[in-house]
C-alpha cells in the first residue's frame, strides 16, 4: 500500500501540521469513547464544544453513571441522534456494574458495551491502550480507496483495507498513525481538490499517479 518511509512522513506531517483536539491531548479511554461517539455523524467544530462541556458535567464514568438521563440528553443537545446518548449513559451503567467502572481494553470485551462496535473499539484500543488496531472511518476509506485507485468502494475491500493496514501501523505509535490518516483525509486528502502536492504518501498513490483525483471517489449520484 505504501512504504515505511511513507508512514514514518505521514507521523512527521501529524506531528507538523495536524489540528489539536481537546480529546487528543489526553487520551484516556473515557475520553476517547466519548469523543469517538461524538464525532459519528457530527460536524468537529459542534463535537468540540460538546465534548469540553461533557468532561466539565461529567469528568468520570462513575459520575455519568449515576446522572439522570435527562442531564445526559440535555448535554447532547444539538448534536443529534440522541441514541448515542442513551446508548452512552447505559455504558456508562454497565461499565460501573460489570468492570468496577474501568473501561476494559480488550476487543471482545469491548464490543459487548451498549453503543461500542468495531470502530469505536479499535478506536479506544488504539489510541488509548496503544493496541495496533487500524480504524476504518470515511476519511481512511477514501485514502485507501485513492491509494489503489479503486473506482467503486465495495464491502469486501474493508477487510482488504483493514489487512493491509495491520501491517504498516507502528506498534510503537498505533494511535498517533490512525490519528494521522484520519486528520490527512480532514486537511490534505479532501473528498473535493485534494492537496497532493502536500501529501506524505503521494509518491504510492495510484490516484495521482493516474490523475484521477476528480473521478476517484466518483460523485454521489443524486
Ligand atoms: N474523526 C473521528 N475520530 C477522529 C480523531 N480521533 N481525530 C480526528 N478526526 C476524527
Amino acid at each position: 500500500l505504501v512504504s515505511g518511509d511513507e508512514v514514518k512522513a505521514l507521523i512527521h506531517w501529524f506531528h507538523q501540521y495536524a489540528i489539536d483536539y481537546p480529546w487528543g491531548d489526553n487520551p484516556t479511554p473515557y475520553r476517547v469513547w466519548i469523543s469517538e461517539i461524538m464525532l459519528q455523524q457530527t460536524v468537529v467544530s459542534a463535537a468540540i464544544e460538546h465534548f469540553i462541556q461533557w468532561m466539565k458535567l461529567f469528568p468520570d464514568i462513575m459520575t455519568l453513571a449515576r446522572a439522570d438521563e435527562q442531564a445526559v440528553l440535555k448535554a447532547w443537545e444539538g448534536l443529534g441522534y440522541y441514541s448515542r446518548a442513551r446508548n452512552i449513559h447505559k455504558g456508562a451503567r454497565y461499565i460501573t456494574d460489570s468492570h468496577s467502572g474501568i473501561i476494559p481494553g480488550s476487543y471482545d470485551e469491548l464490543i459487548k458495551i451498549p453503543g461500542i462496535g468495531d470502530y469505536t473499539a479499535r478506536a479506544i484500543l488504539s489510541l488509548a491502550f496503544s493496541q495496533a488496531f487500524p480504524v476504518l472511518d470515511a476519511n481512511v476509506r477514501r485514502i485507501g480507496q485513492r491509494l489503489l485507485a479503486l473506482r467503486e468502494w465495495q464491502v469486501r475491500d474493508d477487510k482488504r483495507l483493514l489487512i493491509q493496514l495491520e501491517s504498516l501501523i507502528p506498534h510503537d505509535s498505533p494511535g498517533v498513525f490512525n490519528c494521522a490518516l484520519m486528520q490527512l483525509g480532514q486537511i490534505l486528502c479532501r473528498v473535493r481538490s485534494p492537496e497532493c502536492s502536500l501529501c506524505p504518501l503521494s509518491k504510492s498513490c495510484q490516484t495521482r499517479t493516474l490523475g484521477l483525483q476528480g473521478e476517484i471517489p466518483a460523485a454521489k449520484k443524486r
